[in-house]
């Protein structure tokens, strides 16, 4: 009988982790002899040297699958550059070395397509990651990035003992992704927000419509979180070159945003008025990747049909809203991201607010004389604003619904603009 095989797979509890999981727990019987640990970062910090070496001497792993980074949308890549690029070096640094160091058989590191050259030709494919820069927006985590493909290469040859390579997935989605609205991936996101819309249309709240930022017309190449775990699994059993390899599903599969739209409000049966708010930027109109490498060594591949994989996707987030996992923001009906507030915690803060007012109000009063200017002048303020209480808005939710959904205010003198 064969020597067990130990996989131990950095970042699994984020969606591609989840996505091999359920590929695993799919296989059964199929995958004996195969231990599969799946770390989330309460395990240990993979930024620090220490811990990672703890895990690697913990579970003593024959092989790894590395996940695990620091990830995030448009937003946070651009304004949190710094911590990009430090953490994931820091992490894939630690792993690296530690897959090195305690006798690992074979590391699959994960790229992605978001760090090729911002200036290239389309189809791009596994020889160009290195042409040119990326795009100045994601350049730490880009860069980072970059560095497991250099240092992949450079253990290899130097040390050759434990088997480095890397592939570039492209868009992925699927259960247990990240659904912020300000800072998501396009698929998470959209979901996300047409479920708001849904349950608007659906609580008969006046505004029904899903507005969608730029034109729709950008295409993307998506691939289902467990048709990737598929292919990780492939790669690591298969895969023997040290160069990366793309996974993605084929150039003719290239939707277009108004194609997922479509999709998404067909699967969740949002029966409201989408708009495309033209005023919008749209960013990149394509970024076509070949799996041409992957096709010519995985004859007969196919994909989960995306229709089908986005009902799923869809049905997930339904019936996982409580728990996803997401920020506290929410789109507001001109499109700015707004935080929302748990409506209980508000409620308790405005009457707190409330309460308190009138109580230095009536102190105010009691020890001022009402006739100076001063008095009128502040009072005569404070006298208009609490006649914003109740302002048109009642209590609930607005858009995500109940106790999920975003508070409105409904005292103006506590109310912030963005809650409404
Ligand atoms: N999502 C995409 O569209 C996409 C596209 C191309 C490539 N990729 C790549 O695919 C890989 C997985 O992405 P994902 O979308 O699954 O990410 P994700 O959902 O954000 O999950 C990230 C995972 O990394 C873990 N992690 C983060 N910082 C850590 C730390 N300091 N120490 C230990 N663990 C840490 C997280 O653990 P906790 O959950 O416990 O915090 C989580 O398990 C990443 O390398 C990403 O660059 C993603």
């Amino acid at each position: 009988m064969s020597e067990e095989k130990v996989i131990l797979v950095t970042g699994g509890t984020g969606l591609v982790g989840k996505g091999i999981a359920e590929y695993i727990r799919q296989q059964g019987e199929a995958r004996t002899n195969e231990k599969w640990i799946f770390l989330k970062s309460s395990d240990g910090d993979l930024r620090s040297k220490e811990a990672t070496s703890a895990i690697f001497q913990k579970y003593k792993p024959t092989h790894v699958i590395h996940l695990a980074a620091k990830v995030g949308g448009l937003f946070s890549n651009m304004k949190y550059k710094v911590e990009f690029f430090r953490d994931n070096i820091a992490i894939n640094d630690n792993v690296l070395a530690c897959c090195n160091e305690f006798g690992v058989k074979k590391c699959v590191s994960c790229l992605s397509t978001c760090i090729f050259p911002d200036k290239t030709t389309y189809p791009i494919d596994e020889t160009m990651v290195h042409n040119g820069p990326p795009h100045h927006s994601n350049e730490g985590y880009a860069y980072a990035k970059r560095m497991i493909d250099v240092l992949s290469r450079a253990y290899n040859l130097q040390y050759g003992q434990c088997k480095f390579t890397t592939v570039i997935p492209t868009n992925i989605y699927g259960p247990h992704d990240n659904y912020h609205l300000a800072d998501s991936h396009v698929i998470p996101g959209l979901i996300h927000k047409t479920y708001n819309a849904m349950r608007k249309h659906h609580n008969n709240k006046n505004n029904t419509d899903l507005t969608i930022m730029g034109t729709g017309k950008p295409l993307r190449q998506f691939i289902f979180s467990e048709d990737l775990g598929r292919l990780f699994v492939w790669v690591m059993d298969n895969y023997e070159e040290t160069e990366p390899i793309i996974l993605s599903v084929d150039e003719e599969a290239e939707v277009s945003i108004a194609d997922v739209v479509t999709m998404i409000t067909e699967a969740m049966e949002f029966k409201g008025k989408v708009i495309y708010d033209t005023t919008k930027a749209d960013g990149q109109y394509k970024k076509t990747a070949s799996n041409k490498k992957l096709k010519s060594l995985y004859p007969g591949l196919t994909f989960k049909p995306m229709k089908e994989a986005i009902k799923i996707s869809t049905q997930w987030f339904i019936d996982n809203y409580e728990t996803a996992p997401m920020d506290n923001s929410y789109i507001t009906k001109d499109g700015r991201v707004a935080q929302k507030t748990n409506w209980r915690l508000s409620i308790i803060s405005d009457y707190f607010w409330y309460f308190l007012n009138q109580i230095v109000f009536f102190f105010e009063t009691l020890f001022s004389d009402p006739a100076t200017e001063k008095y009128k002048k502040k009072h005569g303020d404070r006298d208009r604003n609490y006649l914003g209480w109740n302002n048109g808005n009642g209590g609930g939710g607005n858009g995500g619904g109940g106790g999920g959904g975003p508070r409105i205010r409904t005292l103006n003198q506590v109310g912030k603009s963005d809650d409404i």
